[in-house]
């Protein structure tokens, strides 16, 4: 009998059409996990669950008592309660390292975007408002030869430095929970404080995963100490933020403008003031959304499928103690 396997969300097709030979698959989207019928009784049966940011919480794995392996369809990895996993011998897994690029290429586009107004410019254009001569009000600022402050030096913030360093001229600063000699050598990065990147950077990125640490990280105090010049960018998750604080700053000027790729709610309520503010640009969390790195995403996220099931080492393990213990 073949197994029984929970997709949830985004599994890209050709790799859902070929899970569909291997496993019993069922695709998810976007249900009630907790009152949804259909949903809850597949998850009793399932032995291996693969998708996008299903909340794997203890009550959700009370009720999946086969569950052998949880294969996430991204790099972040806060839609799971890891400790309560690796408690229950259940592999966690994720999409690393291929998404990299394409991530800090999301960033950069953010940057560009808010220095110098493209979506808010594009509008104009396409509204019939292009007057001549362009004035100061159409002027934007460099992104050339300026500072760029990021948060969380990881393989994401790395590859967003290169681009910084070897493309623009940039001066990089950086936090992180521990030096990065490597990013210092290869892109002069240099290492702050918090508080000092924040007052030093003309762009503040910020890049780190969501962990109860990084939670709520960058609130009212942290906007007040950036330049009232300065550009915020996230590309880490909405909650590494108090949105509610940046909509604050935004209206006082405190700073100049953001890119924003996710939201403390997803998607955003229409009510929230960001959608009517021209210096905050906006994407739906699409980071790494391109047809070739979601394509390789979910090709990984099956390839530790598959390992998880037959009792193989997956290749990209979050809890690698649970196949220690295993072995
Ligand atoms: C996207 O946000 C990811 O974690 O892969
Ligand atoms: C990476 O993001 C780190 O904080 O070391």
């Amino acid at each position: 009998m073949k197994k029984k396997v929970l997709a949830y969300n985004r599994v890209e097709k050709p790799v859902l059409d070929q899970l569909e030979k291997e496993f019993d698959v069922r695709f998810f989207k976007n249900v009630d996990v907790e009152n949804d019928s259909d949903f809850l009784q597949w998850l009793g049966e399932t032995e291996g669950i693969i998708g996008l940011a299903l909340p794997v919480t203890k009550e959700l794995l009370d009720r999946a008592p086969n569950l052998k392996i949880v294969s996430n369809v991204s790099v972040g990895y806060d839609n799971l309660d890891l400790p309560e996993l690796t408690k229950r011998n259940i592999a966690a897994t994720n999409t690393p390292d291929i998404l990299t690029d394409t991530v800090a290429d999301t960033v950069f586009g953010l940057i560009l975007s808010a220095a110098r107004r493209i979506p808010e410019l594009d509008h104009k254009v396409k509204s019939g408002n292009w007057t001549e001569p362009l004035g100061p009000d159409h002027y934007g600022i460099d992104v050339h030869h300026k500072t760029l402050g990021i948060i969380g030096m990881g393989k994401i913030g790395a590859a967003i430095a290169q681009r910084a360093h070897f493309g623009f001229d940039m001066e990089i600063l950086y936090h992180s929970r521990r030096s990065k000699p490597e990013a210092e050598k290869r892109f002069d990065a240099s290492y702050r404080e918090l508080d000092q990147l924040l007052g030093e950077s003309d762009f503040v990125c910020l890049i780190t995963p969501l962990t109860p640490e990084t939670e709520g990280m960058i609130g009212k105090r942290e906007f007040r100490l950036m330049k009232d010049s300065a550009i915020f960018i996230n590309g880490s998750r909405g909650k590494t933020i108090v949105e509610s604080d940046l909509i604050e700053a935004l209206e006082k000027g405190e700073i100049a403008g953001c890119g924003l790729d996710v939201f403390e709610k997803e998607p955003m309520d229409l009510h929230n003031p960001l959608l009517s503010m021209e210096n905050a640009v906006t994407t739906p969390h699409i980071g790494s959304s391109t047809w070739e790195t979601e394509l390789a995403m979910s090709e990984l996220a099956a390839k530790n499928l598959r390992a998880g099931l037959s009792g193989e080492k997956p290749p990209t393990m979050i809890n690698p103690e649970v196949w220690d213990k295993r072995r």
